[in-house]
């Protein structure tokens, strides 16, 4: 079995998937700076992990010669939408140039199989729902932005250098593997998911509901939530569809089904048994109503097909949560 280097290996989704890989019989390495990432999440002793950064050519370049590595899963980045909207030189930077850099040393490594993290933010306010990917991409924060650009860097040394890729767009990642032993651990913690379910633990007070007055049923923002087993799934199978011949390109990966953030809020209360008070804010700037995925040309080009409902995205997050309260500070 060959060998993938998966950058952002100690994060969330990447943690995630390197578990897959090794239980699939793949041979993983990691690479991750810890910026974000924990150390802890790597588990797997048949892991390797490499405390280091994407541009470091030298690092990588060592990584590629000795693990034999012939293709990449690149999930290192960083994804606040807020912050990129303060600090966009730094989601430029670290998002952008250094992967350029990054994919620079593995085409010079001859390294040609590259599964690219992007996220549904490259369609900005789509007019479009659900969303295929052939929709405008017109980003409204830096963060989509540097993901995008990071696709045409892609599509332009396909077409020079021969390297092969698929660019995965995330809608809303959620869950955690179903034992419970790794999951979702932000600081700061953004996400809907995981927040509600620190209310539920009594770590918060109140779930903050983001606007009441969007021009949906129940008047809160619907999002295409997707297990992060769903997710890992799609990763590997685009990297075999790749090896057998599959056409670069970008693919949407989320489930075609919309969520309203009280409904998020109702499975929550069903699932933990717990009280979760609600308090209804102003609407967060930058959030589009609706956001749900036409996932079809993921299904029909990978013969991928997400598994997990929301209640088990909820349940899956929840045994993580219950166990791990202070996530990996234990
Ligand atoms: N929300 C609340 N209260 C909270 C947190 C979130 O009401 O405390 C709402 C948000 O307004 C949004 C929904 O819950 O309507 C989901 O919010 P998340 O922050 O969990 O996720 P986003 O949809 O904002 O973000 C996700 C990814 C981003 C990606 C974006 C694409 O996490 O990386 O989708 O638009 F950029």
């Amino acid at each position: 079995m060959s060998c993938v280097l998966v950058t952002g290996g100690a994060g969330y989704i990447g943690s995630h998937t390197v578990k897959v890989l090794l239980k699939r019989g793949y041979e993983a390495v990691v690479l991750d700076n810890l910026s974000t990432g924990h150390r802890q999440a790597v588990l797997v002793d048949e892991a390797h992990f490499y405390q280091g950064d994407i541009a470091d050519d030298e690092l990588v370049t060592s990584i590629v010669e000795k693990h034999g590595v012939d293709s990449v899963i690149h999930f290192a980045a960083k994804s606040l939408v807020g912050e990129s909207m303060k600090h966009p030189e730094m989601y430029l930077w670290d998002n952008t140039a250094k992967s350029v850099r990054f994919f620079t040393t593995l085409k010079e490594c001859g390294v040609r199989n590259i599964i690219f993290s992007s996220t549904a933010a490259v369609y900005g306010l789509p007019e479009q729902i659900p969303i295929p990917e052939y929709l405008e991409k017109k980003p409204v924060n830096p963060y989509g932005e540097s993901k995008l650009m990071v696709e045409k860097a892609l599509q332009w040394m396909e077409q020079a250098h021969g390297i092969k890729w698929v660019a995965l767009r995330y809608f809303n990642a959620a869950g955690a593997e179903l034992t419970g032993v790794i999951g979702e651990d932000h600081n700061p913690e953004t996400h809907l998911i995981p927040l509600v379910l620190q209310t539920a633990l009594g770590k918060r007070e109140a779930i903050q509901v983001f606007g009441t007055d969007y021009d949906t049923p129940d008047g809160t923002c619907i999002r295409d939530y997707i297990h992060v087993l769903d997710l890992t799934d799609a990763h590997i199978l685009a990297l075999e569809a790749l090896k057998k011949g599959m056409s670069s390109g970008a693919l949407n990966v989320g489930t075609g089904n919309g969520y309203s953030v009280r409904e998020v809020i109702e499975m929550a209360k069903e699932v933990t048994e717990r009280e979760i008070p609600v308090v209804e804010t102003e609407r967060r700037p930058g959030d589009p109503a609706v956001l749900v995925a036409d996932s079809t040309l993921a299904q029909q080009l990978l013969g991928w097909k997400p598994q997990f409902t929301l209640r088990e995205m909820i349940a899956s997050a929840w045994k993580w949560h219950s166990t791990h309260p202070e996530g990996y500070r234990r």
